[in-house]
């Protein structure tokens, strides 16, 4: 089991150490951050307006296992930065952590979630998809394939 809670300054390094090189930080923020990824630029993302950064950690020992933030727009939120530590992936974490997700914004009154997700990340496609999101269309840039689930 895992739960969640806010992404603390302590947080940034280990969220780094997940992403080993430049095709990883692709999957995992887009062309939005640049190679290195740095402890810096995450946090400055915190900058941003209605922005919120969370871990999702083990419930029996507290090891983080993964991430993802959450930005509000009015009833709509848009989930990002997903990601799962290496060494714990396959083991379906992604969708308990987007579920959790999920659960946190219904709980604030959100109607619809949104995300955007590289075109040919099947594992995390199928990860939204299990949960319910499904694919729209938007005038996005090409590559990017956007999901929705309404709540
Ligand atoms: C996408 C991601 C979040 C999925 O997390 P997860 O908890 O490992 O998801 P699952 O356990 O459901 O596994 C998904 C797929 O990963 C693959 N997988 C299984 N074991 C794996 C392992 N040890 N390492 C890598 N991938 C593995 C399988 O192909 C699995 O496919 P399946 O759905 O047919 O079983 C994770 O792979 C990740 O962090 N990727 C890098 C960042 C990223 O792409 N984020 C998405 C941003 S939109």
């Amino acid at each position: 089991m895992i739960s969640i809670r806010p992404r603390k300054e302590a947080d940034l390094a280990t969220v780094v150490e997940w992403v080993p090189d430049a095709a990883a930080l692709y999957l995992f923020t887009g062309p939005r951050l640049r190679w290195p990824l740095t402890t810096e630029q995450l946090s400055e993302m915190e900058s941003e307006p209605n922005l919120s950064a969370w871990i999702g950690a083990s419930s029996s020992n507290g090891m983080s296992v993964g991430h993802f933030d959450l930005t509000q727009h009015d009833e709509t939120f848009r989930i990002g930065r997903v990601i799962i530590d290496p060494a714990q992936r396959g083991q379906r974490l992604a969708a308990t952590l987007v579920e959790l997700a999920v659960a946190k914004v219904q709980a604030l009154g959100a109607s619809r979630i949104t995300l955007n997700v590289i075109a040919g990340n099947s594992p995390a496609i199928r990860t939204y998809e299990r949960i319910g999101f499904r694919t729209y269309p938007t005038s996005t840039e090409p590559g990017v394939v956007s999901m929705e689930l309404l709540l």
